[in-house]
């Protein structure tokens, strides 16, 4: 049976990301043996009379996730946890779940025993477009963000995409977001075609999404192949996540990951704009067929100061200025590391105010929301890393 899957090459050890059409691969995970499972309560209780009734209910720990509980106190947890079950150095370790379990769960995975054999299964459209591939696992330390970590892949990766039907709408978007932003780095065909493919995107049309996750993964696998260690062109993919990232910061994780990096390419297309290696005419385009359509979520009040200061403290900053990644009229990526902190504040300002009176759709096929307030307050400390 011809097996659908990517392989990813990783200096680290190479993997695979395995199309899965049907549930029974979870019954062969759960014969594997020292195997221990992890799951996020949600998808736990929502999958538990169904694909996931074959867990064993004895090698199982079901997992509270949210982004506060993205923490090494998480970790000792769940370290605990799984010495209670006397494993051994060939424990098998899988989890299940979107990115946040796979944060928490591969930084155990890649720190007990100075490494396990682990196994991930995405249950989030963010995941199985995005994180589940790259190595990167990540904890919170305070107000820092992502700030602790290791480069850890999975051994293996299962997509099944019946997951995807319990999702709220809000978290599909998130993916939705972060697919949106590899189509459109890999140029003006792809970017198309993800505008001709919404309506069924938005339907939830697996075939559609399992066409449009397999561009992604290949997509991010050209980036990270030759730059696992990011230290260049894997920087790219920071497209969306400058303002994006200080934006989730600043209001306190008040808007999903996803959605913030929509609205962090909405001002990294202004601000290429401004400087001139965007026209004005493809900044249009691709704000309004396909960045304002899947800005799906209620935006919080952001406060333009604390996201200014937000970015200064992003890990990316390596020179004086602000690292910002933007698009160029050839759907090329260029990274600067000297945007200043009031040029930010004013695209951060423009966009938010001229949105007050163009409110912007809530719905891809309808519905109004607004970017509703902006306050200047005092700077709060909050920091992202
Ligand atoms: N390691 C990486 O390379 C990487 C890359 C991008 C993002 N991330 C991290 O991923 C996190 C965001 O990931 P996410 O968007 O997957 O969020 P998440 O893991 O918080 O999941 C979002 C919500 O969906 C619920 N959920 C998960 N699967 C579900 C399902 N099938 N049905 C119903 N509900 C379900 C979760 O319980 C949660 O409430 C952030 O912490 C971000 O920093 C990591
Ligand atoms: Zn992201």
């Amino acid at each position: 049976m011809c097996v659908d899957k990517i392989t990813i090459k990783s200096n680290i050890k190479n993997y695979n990301v395995v199309f899965e059409s049907e549930d029974n691969f979870l019954k062969e995970l759960s014969n594997l043996e020292n195997s221990i499972f992890i799951v996020d309560e949600n998808v736990y209780n929502l999958h538990k009379g169904g694909c996931l009734d074959v867990l064993p209910k004895e090698r199982l720990i079901i997992l509270k996730i949210s982004e506060d509980k993205k923490t090494i106190q998480t970790v000792c947890e769940l370290y605990e946890m799984i010495m209670k079950f006397a494993p051994r150095k060939n424990l098998n370790l899988i989890s299940i779940g979107g990115g946040i379990t796979q944060d928490v769960t591969g930084f155990v995975a890649s720190t007990l025993y100075r490494g396990v054999n682990w196994i991930f299964v995405p249950t989030t459209l963010l995941a199985q477009v995005d994180s589940c591939i790259g190595a990167k696992t990540s904890l919170n330390f305070n107000h820092y963000k992502n700030l602790v970590g290791t480069f850890y892949p999975p051994s293996e990766i299962h997509i099944y995409p019946e997951f995807l039907r319990t999702l709220s709408r809000g978290d599909f978007y998130s993916g939705v977001g972060e697919m949106a932003k590899l189509h459109i780095m890999n140029g003006e065909n792809d970017t198309k075609a993800f505008i001709e493919d919404l309506p069924l995107i938005d339907k939830c049309d697996f075939d559609v999404l399992l066409k449009r996750t397999r561009n992604c993964l290949n997509i991010k696998k050209s980036y990270i192949e030759n730059d696992e260690f990011d230290t260049g062109r894997r920087n790219l993919l920071n497209y969306g996540h400058c303002f994006g990232h200080a934006i989730e910061s600043s209001t306190d994780f008040g808007i999903s990951h996803g959605q913030a990096v929509v609205l962090g390419m909405i001002l990294a297309n202004k601000y290429a704009k401004q400087i001139g290696i965007l026209s004005a005419e493809n900044e249009k385009f691709v704000r309004e067929k396909v960045l304002e359509p899947i800005l799906v979520a209620q935006i919080p009040e952001i406060d333009v100061e604390k996201t200014i200061k937000a970015m200064g403290q992003d890990k990316k900053n390596l020179g004086k200025g602000l690292a910002l990644v933007m698009l160029k009229d050839n759907y090329e990526l260029v990274k600067i590391t000297d945007l200043t902190e009031k040029n930010a504040g004013v695209i951060l300002k423009s966009y938010m105010s001229s949105n007050c009176q163009n409110p912007c759709r809530t719905d891809v096929f309808g519905g109004g929301g607004l970017l509703e307030y902006i306050k200047l307050f005092l700077f709060s400390g909050v920091r992202y890393a």
